[in-house]
């Protein structure tokens, strides 16, 4: 039987499911060959402890230039890399440059400011036009500001920098559109680091721009980590923020949960659990494999190119019973929809904290939201690497 095509479409009736295809695979085995749009035939794992697995292998890399690698679109010189798409240690000594802004602890005191923002969007969104679409009144602007503010970036560009984003994340972008946005992004954060050098605030940017100073950073490696940094910080989670109400107006005993509890504890646990039931992060985590691995009776080869789809991961009835329930109670931290090993997401304590302000906040604040067409009313992100909706059309 030849491979089937990848990515798999999700069925229209269940917008939060993983594609029906992409289940089927995962009944049969952790590991089946898949097609990619160049006729390449990657192995694509579906199971979790086989994604955990080789995605902590110290044989399996991210390098994109790498001959194997299952690129989700033709490679263009232009498109702006950076560590996520590197090995260590040149992967390890750009990620630490950027860690100590992102620890718990940063978030732990950040949080007021965000809490604050998050009320002033929402006392803006109540004063606003109604119905509204949640997207451009809250879930984007929320999440954009944060990241301005921590990158050093200005907020008032953000209708530049977010239309770039999302070509970039386009899927079905033509390599020129996304080569040519990723130069502007480029561009714009050389620009950026050029300001910080000559005046140095309080922001990852300037810190960024010392280490350029002082030889330990190429401008060019600034601006591309700036770039990840920026697109990474606003499009996941603006896109959790939108799904995971519409995910929650669906589920309205698991939307009372939230709505009636002020324990960080139960709000932590929900936002943990909607990570993992939504996983919007469809293309899979994308390797090759460095050297002859063997996993599940499997030989992989060495060249071979391996996908990670974390999201069918997040659904192994063998790790998540009754896996396709939202269940705000369950005990779901250990989900992949971070990722896992040296690459697992830099941003999880910001995102984890953004969320928990959100779903906190949102929902006691407004009790009376809805949606304001029919679920098959909604534009769902068929086409992105970041699943989400394009617009959310609320009313309350
Ligand atoms: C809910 C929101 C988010 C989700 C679902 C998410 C998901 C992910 C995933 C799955 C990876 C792993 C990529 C791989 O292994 O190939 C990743 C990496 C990364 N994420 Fe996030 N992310 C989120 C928010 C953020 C935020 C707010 C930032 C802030 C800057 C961020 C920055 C990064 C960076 C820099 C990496 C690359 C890490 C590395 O290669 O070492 N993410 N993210």
């Amino acid at each position: 039987m030849s491979a089937p095509e990848f990515p798999m479409a999700r069925a229209a009736e269940c917008p939060f499911d993983p594609p029906p295809q992409l289940r089927a695979k995962q009944e049969e085995g952790p590991l089946a060959k898949v097609r990619l749009w160049d006729g390449s035939t990657p192995w694509l794992v579906t199971r979790y402890a086989e994604q955990r697995a080789l995605l902590a292998d110290p044989r399996v890399s991210a390098d994109i230039t790498r001959p194997g690698y299952p690129s989700p679109a033709p490679i263009t010189d232009a498109a702006p890399v950076s560590f996520i798409l590197m090995d260590d240690p040149e992967h390890a000594r750009l990620r630490r440059m950027v860690t100590a802004p992102f620890t718990i602890k940063r978030m732990a005191a950040l949080r007021p400011a965000v809490q604050q923002l998050v009320d002033e969007q929402i006392d803006q969104l109540l004063a606003g036009p109604n119905p509204v679409d949640l997207v451009q009144a809250f879930a984007l602007p929320v999440p954009s500001l944060v990241i301005c503010e921590l990158l050093g970036v200005p907020y008032a560009d953000h209708d530049f920098f977010q239309d770039n984003s999302r070509i970039i994340i386009k899927r079905d972008a033509l390599p020129e559109e996304r080569a040519a946005a990723g130069g502007r992004l480029a561009a714009y954060l050389d620009e950026l680091v050029g300001q910080k050098l000559a005046r140095p605030a309080d922001d990852l940017l300037s810190g960024l721009a010392w280490r350029v100073r002082d030889g330990e950073l190429s401008r060019r490696e600034a601006a591309r980590m700036g770039v990840l940094l920026l697109i990474a910080g606003h499009e996941t989670t603006a896109n959790m923020i939108a799904l995971g109400t519409l995910a929650l107006l669906e589920h309205p005993d698991q939307l009372a949960l939230l709505r009636d509890t002020d324990d960080p504890a139960v709000v932590a646990s929900a936002v943990e659990e909607l990570l993992r039931y939504l996983h919007i992060t469809h293309n899979g985590r994308r390797r090759v494999a460095l050297a002859d691995i063997e996993i599940a009776g499997q030989v992989i080869r060495a060249g071979d190119g391996l996908i990670m789809a974390n999201d069918i991961g997040n659904r192994d009835p063998s790790v998540f019973p009754d896996p396709d329930r939202l269940d705000l109670r369950r005990e779901a931290r250990h989900h992949v929809a971070f990722g896992f090993g040296v690459h697992q997401c830099l941003g999880q304590p910001l995102a984890r904290m953004e969320l928990q302000v959100v779903y906190s906040t949102l929902y006691r604040r407004v009790p009376s939201l809805r949606l304001a067409v029919d679920l098959d009313q909604v534009p769902f992100k068929h086409d992105g690497s970041v699943y989400g909706v394009h617009e959310l059309l609320v009313t309350w």
